[in-house]
């Protein structure tokens, strides 16, 4: 159900041709005055449960805010959608309004359902995690941060896929945070092209709150929500700790699972991270320099005391004949690792097509190592720490 607030019918017309023969549900559109009576407006256009509000340009942007504000305060899982001409702070007041997407007045009709279609996708996962069990109340989400000392050892599919493992349990509840800032390229693994992205937040001057931070965040397929990294590499650059820090603290009083994705190595937002961190998902692949490398990264970790979360140690491509054993490679780091992920040409190719292989393939080896991580992490609620710890 789509709940149109414009009094024009041309606006109803142009929605209903964009969609032909496929409209799921019903349109309906919504007439009344805002100004008159907003507390009873806002209630009354949503009496229906609609899973998107598309605001027509018909409205006065200060009208048409207010109204994307006042859903956004009472009925916080339904999406926005603003149609308007574009001003220069058109984005920004959208975002700071809790508005999901904002369609230019002459976009196409593909446009615009392909908006509406997102914004509707994004409401159905809303819903279905607001009726996961609720978190005992004060209680936050565990964050669980995937890092490696190398480049290319394998965390971004770690990442995607145990995020994929976790929404399989918990649809809705969980959110990956991209915060290889540079580079970051998870968009690739769930084949997204985001609008948002995580420094159109923190660009924006004043507190970061929870609805701007809701807004950018883009959903995969009604499972889980995505903060992808931004598109340009130097914008990571002005995103600071104690931002990072809002954004984890707000996600994990949301969502029961925060899984980060990192650059390789230590980076600054990495260490930021760090700080939040319950579980700490540390990779490396099986190779003289990938393990000497792990155990450098441990041990500066150590150094730094960054030792309150949980560490879980992943082996890479642990069937490689690189002329490293396994047992070599605990040997010489003095880790015991918790898992050992096969090598298979189906995980970068998973990845090109942007569906994670948990999704299409949960029996494949690789799979299943991921899938045990996710059942050792949902059974355990205890810290981990003393299990995991390394052993030197
Ligand atoms: N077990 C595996 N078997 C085969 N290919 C793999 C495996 N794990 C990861 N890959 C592939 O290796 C490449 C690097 O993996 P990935 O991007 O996850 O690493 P990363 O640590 O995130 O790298 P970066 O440091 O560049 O962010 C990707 O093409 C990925 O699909
Ligand atoms: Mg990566």
């Amino acid at each position: 159900m789509i709940t149109l607030v414009s009094r024009s019918t041309a606006f109803e017309q142009r929605v209903r041709r964009a969609f032909g023969n496929d409209l799921n549900g019903d349109v309906r559109r919504w007439q009344g005055d805002y100004a008159a009576d907003p507390i009873h407006a806002i209630i009354d256009l949503t009496r229906d449960d609609p899973r998107v509000v598309a605001i027509g340009p018909d409205h006065p942007l200060a009208t048409a805010l207010a109204i994307a504000h006042g859903i956004d305060e009472t009925r916080p899982e339904i999406s926005v959608v603003l149609i308007a001409d574009p001003t220069p702070d058109l984005y920004e007041a959208a975002l700071r309004a809790g508005v999901r997407d904002v369609v230019e007045s002459k976009a196409s009709g593909p446009e615009l359902r392909a908006a509406l279609e997102r914004a509707s996708q994004t409401t159905a996962m809303r819903r279905r995690g607001s009726t996961a069990p609720d978190k005992a109340l004060g209680t936050t989400g565990r964050v669980i941060t995937v890092a490696a000392p190398k480049g290319g050892s394998g965390k971004t599919a770690i990442a995607a896929n145990l995020g994929v493992g976790l929404a399989q349990s918990l649809p809705g509840r969980v959110v990956i945070v991209d915060l290889d800032l540079q580079f970051g390229d998870i968009t690739n693994a769930f084949g997204l092209e985001p609008d948002i992205t995580i420094s159109d937040v923190t660009a924006l001057p004043g507190r970061l709150d929870g609805a701007r931070l809701k807004a950018a965040l883009t959903s995969w397929n009604e499972q889980l929500f995505v903060l992808c990294a931004p598109d340009d590499p130097s914008a990571g650059d002005e995103i600071h700790e104690g931002q990072i820090h809002s954004i984890l603290d707000l996600l994990a009083r949301e969502f029961d699972y925060v899984v980060v994705d990192t650059p390789a190595g230590v980076a600054e937002g990495t260490l930021a991270a760090l700080e939040k961190t319950t579980d700490l998902f540390l990779v490396c692949d099986l190779s003289v320099a990938g393990v000497r490398s792990m155990r450098k990264l441990v041990d500066a970790l150590d150094r730094l005391e960054m030792t309150a979360a949980n560490r879980w140690y992943f082996l890479n491509r642990a069937d490689s004949k690189v002329g490293v054993k396994l047992e070599e490679a605990s040997e010489a780091t003095g880790i015991d690792f918790n898992f050992r992920l096969p090598s298979s040409r189906a995980v970068p190719l998973s990845m090109n097509r942007g569906a994670p292989i948990v999704a299409s393939t949960p029996r494949a080896a690789f799979s299943r190592v991921v899938l045990d991580a996710v059942n050792q992490l949902t059974s355990t609620d205890e810290p981990l720490r003393s299990r995991w710890k390394v052993a030197r």
